[in-house]
C-alpha cells in the first residue's frame, strides 16, 4: 500500500493501515522538518478529536490543545457573541496547531516501525485502472525511482501528483471560485478576543482566530491578485484594527500567504487502484475550517474500507467510500458558502447582495438559528 503525502489525512491512514498490520510506505516530498513546522489550520471538531482518541492518538491534542466555543461578529450594526458550546449538540472545538499534530502522528507512526521516505517527490501514479498501480518518484538524491503495491492513496493535495495523474474524463471535477481572496497572516501575539473574531466592514472581512498564547491567525479580505508582501506590517494592522473596530495586540507577522477563496472538489473520489483523501479529494475555502477535520474523517474511512479488503477480501467499503466522503464533503461546502456569504458584502451586481444583514440579523435573534449554526461549524 503506497500512501502519497504526509500530512493529517496521509499520517493518519498511515497510522491506521500500521495498527492494522498492513504493510504500506508514506511518499513525502518535503523534509521531515518542514513537515513538523508548517503552520496551517488549527480548529478541530469534536469528531475530529473522537476518531484521533478511537485510535489512542489523541494524548498530545488533549495535553496541550484549547477547548473553544465562542464566536464574535462585528459589523456597522453592533456585535454579538455566540456560544456555540451552549447551543446545537452542544460541541466545541479543540485549538491545537495542526504541525502539532502532524509531529503527534509522525512520531507515533515512526515510533511503532513505520516506513516513511521524506524528499521524495511522487511524480506520477501509474496503472492505476489495473490491480498493480506503482508511483514514480524523484529521490532526495534527484535520482528516479518506483513503488508499486496494491493500491494507493493520494493524500498530497490539491497540487500533488495523484489529482495530475487522473487521465482525462476519469473524475468530474466541481470547481467554484468565490471571487474573494484573504491575506492570512501568522502574528507573533497573543490573541486579541477570547473568541473567534468576525469583522464585516466596508473595507473588506477580517478575522481573529487564536493558534496558542502567543500566536493568532488574521485574515484581511484583499483585492484578488494582491501578493503576500505587498502590505506593510503598519498598513495590515491599521486594517485589520479598522475592520475589527478595536485596537488589537500586535507582533511581528511571522508568515503570510494569500488565499483565493474557492472550492474544489473531484467525484468520485477513486479511480481504480487509486483513492483520494483530504486536500487532494476535495479543497474547500477555509471560511468554516473544515479541510483537516474531513481529512481526518476520509482518512478514518478509507483505513478501514483497505484493511476490509487487504485482510478479509471485502471490498464494499472501498465501493462505497466515495459516496460516503461526498456526503459530508458536500455538508461541509454548502455550510462554507454560507459562512462566505454571511462575512463579505459581496458585489453590488449579485444576486446574493442583500443577504448578509439580514443572515446575521437572524444569526443574532433566532435561537434555532444558532443551534443549526452551532451544529454546522463544530460538526463535519
Ligand atoms: N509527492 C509527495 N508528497 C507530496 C507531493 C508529491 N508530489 N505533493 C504534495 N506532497 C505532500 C505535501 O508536502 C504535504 O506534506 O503532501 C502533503 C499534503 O498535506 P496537506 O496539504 O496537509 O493535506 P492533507 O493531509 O490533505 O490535509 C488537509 O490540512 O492544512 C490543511 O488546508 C489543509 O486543512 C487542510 C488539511
Amino acid at each position: 500500500m503506497i500512501v502519497l503525502g504526509a500530512g493529517p489525512a496521509g499520517l493518519l491512514l498511515g497510522n491506521l493501515l500500521l495498527a492494522a498490520g498492513v504493510d504500506c510506505v508514506v511518499l513525502e516530498r518535503s523534509a521531515e522538518a518542514d513537515v513538523r513546522t508548517r503552520a496551517r489550520a488549527g480548529f478541530l471538531a469534536a469528531n475530529t478529536v473522537r476518531i484521533l482518541d478511537r485510535h489512542g492518538l489523541g494524548d498530545g491534542l488533549h495535553r496541550s490543545g484549547r477547548t473553544h466555543s465562542l464566536c464574535e461578529f462585528r459589523t456597522g450594526d453592533g456585535r454579538f457573541r455566540l456560544d456555540y458550546g451552549s447551543l446545537g449538540r452542544g460541541e466545541r472545538h479543540t485549538v491545537y496547531p495542526q504541525q502539532e499534530l502532524v509531529g503527534d502522528l509522525l512520531t507515533e507512526y515512526t515510533g511503532r516501525g513505520g516506513r516513511i521516505r521524506f524528499g521524495t517527490e511522487a511524480l506520477a501514479v501509474r496503472d492505476a485502472d489495473g490491480v498493480r498501480p506503482s508511483v514514480t518518484v524523484r529521490g532526495p538524491d534527484g535520482r528516479p525511482g518506483r513503488w508499486q503495491g496494491r493500491y494507493v492513496a493520494g493524500c498530497d493535495g490539491r497540487h500533488g501528483a495523484a489529482r495530475r495523474s487522473l487521465p482525462p474524463g476519469a473524475v468530474r471535477r466541481h470547481h467554484r471560485d468565490h471571487g474573494i481572496s484573504w491575506l492570512g497572516l501568522l502574528a507573533e501575539a497573543p490573541p486579541s478576543l477570547d473568541a473567534v473574531g468576525y469583522a464585516v466592514h466596508p473595507a473588506g472581512f477580517a478575522g481573529h482566530m487564536a493558534r496558542t498564547a502567543d500566536i493568532t491567525r488574521y485574515y484581511l479580505q484583499c483585492p484578488r491578485g494582491t501578493a503576500p508582501d505587498d502590505w506593510s506590517e503598519d498598513r495590515i494592522w491599521a486594517e485589520l484594527e479598522l475592520r475589527m473596530r478595536g485596537p488589537l495586540r500586535r507582533g511581528a507577522l511571522i508568515q503570510r500567504t494569500v488565499v483565493d477563496l474557492e472550492s474544489d472538489v473531484l467525484e468520485p473520489l477513486r479511480h481504480g487502484s487509486l483513492f483520494l483523501a483530504g486536500d487532494a479529494a476535495s479543497l474547500l475555502s477555509p471560511s468554516a475550517a473544515k479541510g483537516a477535520n474531513l481529512a481526518v474523517l476520509e482518512a478514518e474511512l478509507l483505513a478501514r474500507a483497505l484493511t476490509d479488503d487487504l485482510l478479509h477480501g471485502d471490498s464494499e467499503g472501498l465501493d462505497a467510500y466515495s459516496a460516503r466522503c461526498l456526503a459530508r464533503i458536500r455538508r461541509a461546502q454548502d455550510f462554507s458558502q454560507w459562512m462566505i456569504r454571511l462575512l463579505h458584502d459581496l458585489p453590488e451586481n449579485s444576486s446574493q447582495h442583500h443577504i448578509r444583514r439580514p443572515c446575521l440579523e437572524t444569526l443574532r435573534t433566532s435561537r434555532a438559528e444558532q443551534d443549526w449554526f452551532a451544529e454546522q461549524y463544530v460538526g463535519v
